[in-house]
Parts: C-alpha cells; structure tokens; sequence
C-alpha cells in the first residue's frame, strides 16, 4: 500500500486561493443570510469550483493510460567492442559511466486513461533523456514491429482497434476487417495474439524504437540504427486466463506494480542495445531496412550493448508529470537523425502537434518537459505562457538578426550540408520489397509450444467473432505465414485450405516467389 502518512501536525501552513488571499473559511460559501441566497462576487468559491471544472485535459488520443517513472541513463561509452564515436558523435553515449537523467513513461494503447492494464495491446515504453544537448525523446514500444508501414493509415488502424462509434464496444468484427485487408499487419498479430500481446507487468518486458533512425558520426557519416531495451528482470507474459484473473481484481496492477518496486528499492533495469546497418537501400536484402513491419536478423546485425536504464524515482504527482508529459520522434539531439521510415516522419508531424492541442502550445515550459539545458528562444506569449526564455541582455530584442543585441544562430558542430543528396519523382507507392508473410512465419516457429497454442486458441477466439468473409480472407493470409499457423487457426473456424483456394491476393499486393508457391498449394 501507497504511504500518504508523510507530513504531520507542526508546520501545517494555511491555506489560501491562488492569488495568495488567505482562506478563512472553506466548508462555507458566502451567502446572503445562513440559508443563502449566495452572492456572484463570491471570488473564492467561484475560483474554487471553476478551477475543479477544468480539472481535466483531453487524454492521450492513444496510450492514454499510463505511469511516469524516473532514473537515470548510464552510457558504455561503446558500442560492442567498438569505441562509439565512430558511429555516432551524441554526447550522452561518450564516456563509460556518464548518467543522463530520464523520465519514462510505459502505457497501453487502445483503452482510455483508467482502463484495464491486463488488455491485449501493444504497451508504449517512452523514454526523455534529458541531456546537456537538450531532450532526446526515444516512443518505443515493447513490440518490435507495427502494423502498417505508412504514417497516413495510421488514424484507420485506431480507428478499427478502438470502440465501435456506435455499440462503444471493441469489436473483433471490425479489427480483423481492417487487419484482413493489411497484409503488411500480419507480422504484428502473430506478435499481438501470443503471450507477448500482454505482458505480466511493465517491469518485465522489453522496449524497441521499432522505427529506423540514423547515427551520425564527427565527420558526418551515417548509419541506420534500431534500439532495443532489455529487461534485466527478465521478460514475462500472461495468458488470456491470466490475464482475466489479475483484472478481476486491479485495473491498473502493472503501475502499482512498477511503483511498489520502485518504492521499495527494487529499481528496475533495462540494457540498452542496438543494430547497425550502413546508411543504404540494402537491395541484397529480403525487405527494406525503413519497414517497421520488419525486424533486422540478429545473425546479420547483431545487437550490441550501449547502455543502462535504471528507474528509482517515482512522480510527485500524476497529473502534472504523466498526463502532462509530453515525448515526440521529433526530438532528437546532435549525432542522432530520422531516416526516411515512412512511419517515423509522420509521427513526428503528430506528436507535438497533439500535444499543442492536448496540453496547450506552451507545454514545454511545463517542468517536466523543459530541457535541462539552456533555452534560448525567440517565442513568446500564446496560453499558460509560464515565463519568458532567456534571450539576451535587452528585453526588448524578441528578433534576429539584430545589431542591438538579443540571440544569434549557433555554429554548426561540424560542416554544414552534410544529408543526402535526394532526387526522385513525386509519387504516391508502396515500397517495394514489402515481403509481408516471411517474418511472421519465422517468429510463429521461433515461439515455444505453449505460445503456438495460445496464440491459435486467441486467434480463434477472437475470429470466431467475425464475418465468415473475414474468417477465410484471415486464414489465407495465416497460411501464407506458416502452414502450421493457417491449418490450426482454420480448424478452430471450421475452415479449410480448399475453402479460400479461390480467393485472389488483394488489389495491389505484392507476393514473393515463396507466397505464390504457398498458394498454389492451397487447392
Ligand atoms: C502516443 C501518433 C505510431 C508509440 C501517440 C500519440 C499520438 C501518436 C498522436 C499521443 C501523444 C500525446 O498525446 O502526447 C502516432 C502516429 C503513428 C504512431 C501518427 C504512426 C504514424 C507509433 C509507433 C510507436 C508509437 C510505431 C512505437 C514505436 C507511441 C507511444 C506513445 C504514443 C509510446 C505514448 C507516449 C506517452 O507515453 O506519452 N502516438 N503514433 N506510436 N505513441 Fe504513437
């Protein structure tokens, strides 16, 4: 149990409104007479009351449920056995044993911010480092892949795996429609369906970036990198039953559980590794590095420690650092970039511009948002303004350039115009190795039995709540991920692999020779 005893008798101060007016008396509004009426310059109560009506903000439009925890970041000063500047200059990974402070921020996705933490969804792991470069905001999640690999269907996914805009149900029907119709999905539902699509709590899973992002080193070379966090504690799952048992009892035992351990001085810890790859397109290769449906084969680009996360803190308040904390692929600092992940560049444009929304257009000036570095900006004014930034000696000066005085641009840390060079027509397509099948049926086989069994039995579970026309269009894709997967899926709904002989493949969708050797098996 939480300890709220803290305080005690001497020092209680009293209390006032926030204009700094004591209060004389709050049991009583101020009223004409005992029995009322009251008055309308009754500024205390009004204050009061109106302050309570806008207690709340909108939540998360996803990951609206969650728990902010702090610590700290503890660099290698290596990547492997490699020192690890020569991939990528950003200071924070420089020397062994630099700690960087953090806040991380774990959630669901789908549910609204009191639903149940057992559900079946991805769980977000959102990291801040704040370093002497400014923030650097890591929105992971404890999956490894996505379900689509283009940001402009992502408002489409949400909108089958939230609640029906009518019954407010989540609806099966609806998720495997839209999921039937994406074939790019299957990697992440084979992931989803398994033990993994719920983990026993936050302390005991893993975190990706998923998204490609880019390194860069001192003389401006590139690399592609993913970052992968591993629990120290081990990575544990639950069943459905499980599942169902812990939420007969607690909504929300993967925050109580993270802030009890961490209240006890059990602090969480996560290593920190990575996959390299050179900064191109990687044609010798079955699937394009940029598709966050896919993983990268270890064998090929083994993952090699960088560092240590460690949790010890928990928040004073809930509502000022976890609703209101906001994180962002934007954020990055120098040694770090984005590459062109189709994904990645669309949720940067969608972060901050819901937070600016969500919390208000000055919502980093809220402290646990603000960089711990200097800020020095021209930005003023707009709602909630908290303070001015530092600019220079004259207040006067809001502009550059300027001969008076105020802010000039910084020098670039190494030579400018270091990017790609770009070229290409304006286009609307697909990428073209999209390869949807293989992987997934590479993890089916990697699972132990018992995570085969549950994810058939979540998989008929949940399909048997669908049309017959999604049924058999979902059991053809399973049995072009592994034959295995399809046959046993089908057989809990009672379909055959004659029976979706006939289906085409879908309007646009790619097939590799293997998916089409797979086919002509069916009949
Ligand atoms: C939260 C958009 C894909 C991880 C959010 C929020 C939005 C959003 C609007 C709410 C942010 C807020 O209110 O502060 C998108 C879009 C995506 C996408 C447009 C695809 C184009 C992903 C992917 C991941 C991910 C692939 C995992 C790598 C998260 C996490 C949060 C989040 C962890 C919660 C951050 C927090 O704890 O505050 N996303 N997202 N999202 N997203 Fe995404």
């Amino acid at each position: 149990m939480t300890d709220i005893s803290r305080g005690g008798a001497e020092g209680r101060r009293p209390l006032t409104n926030r204009q700094g007016h004591p209060v004389y008396d709050n049991q009583n509004q101020r009223t004409v007479g005992p029995r009322g009426p009251a008055t309308l310059e009754n500024y205390q109560f009004l204050e009061k009351i109106s302050h309570f009506d806008r207690e709340r903000i909108p939540e998360r439009v996803v990951h609206a449920r969650g728990v902010t925890t702090y610590g700290f970041f503890e660099a290698y000063g290596r990547v492997g056995d490699e020192p690890i500047e020569r991939y990528t200059r950003a200071k924070l990974f420089q020397q062994a044993g630099k700690r960087t402070e953090v806040a991380v921020r774990f959630s669901t996705v789908i549910g609204g911010r009191d639903s149940a933490e057992t559900a079946r969804d991805p769980r977000g792991f959102a990291i801040k480092f704040y370093t002497e470069d400014g923030n650097w905001d890591l929105v992971g999640n404890n999956l490894a892949v996505f379900f689509i690999r283009d940001a402009i269907k992502f408002p489409d996914v949400i909108h089958a795996l939230k609640p029906d805009p009518v019954t407010f149900r989540q609806e099966p029907n609806r998720i495997f429609d839209f999921m039937s119709q994406t074939p790019e999905s299957m990697h992440m539902l084979v992931n989803l369906f398994s033990p993994r699509g719920i983990p026993a709590d936050y302390r005991h899973m893993q975190g990706f970036g998923v998204n490609t992002y880019k390194w860069v080193n001192q003389q401006g070379e590139t690399h592609l990198v993913k970052y992968h966090w591993l629990p120290k504690q081990g990575v544990r799952s639950m069943t459905q039953a499980d599942a169902a048992a812990v939420q007969a009892l607690d909504l929300g035992h993967a925050t109580r559980d993270l802030m009890q351990a961490i209240e006890r001085g059990e602090y969480p810890e996560w290593e920190l590794v990575v996959q390299l790859m050179t900064d191109d397109e990687h044609t010798e290769l079955d699937f394009d590095p940029l598709d966050d449906t896919k993983v990268w084969p270890e064998n090929d680009f083994p993952p090699m420690p960088v560092g240590r996360l460690v949790l010890n803190r928990n928040v004073d308040n809930f509502f000022a650092e976890n609703e209101q904390i906001s994180f962002g692929t934007g954020v990055l600092v120098d040694g770090l970039d984005f590459s062109d992940d189709k994904m990645l560049v669309g949720r940067t444009f969608s972060y901050s511009d819901t937070q600016r929304y969500r919390v208000g257009p000055n919502y980093l000036q809220l402290p646990v948002n603000q960089a711990k570095s200097d800020i020095r900006t021209n930005q003023r004014d707009g709602q909630m303004t908290f303070y001015v930034d530092t600019a220079g000696e004259s207040p006067h000066i809001n502009y550059e350039p300027s001969l008076i005085d105020g802010l000039h641009e910084a020098e670039y840390p190494t030579v400018d115009e270091q990017g790609p060079v770009i070229s290409g027509r304006l286009t609307r397509k697909r990428i073209p190795r999209t390869n949807d099948y293989k992987q997934a049926g590479q993890r089916y086989l990697l699972m132990e039995q018992w995570e085969r069994d549950d994810l058939v039995h979540n998989f008929v579970a949940n399909l048997s709540q669908c049309d017959r026309r999604i049924q058999e269009r979902m059991v053809w894709h399973l049995l072009l991920v592994e034959d295995d997967l399809g046959l046993r899926v089908g057989e809990g709904l009672g379909i055959g692999p004659q029976d979706v002989a006939h289906l085409e493949p879908l309007p646009k969708q790619t097939l590799t020779e293997e998916d089409r050797a797979r086919l002509a098996n069916l009949g």
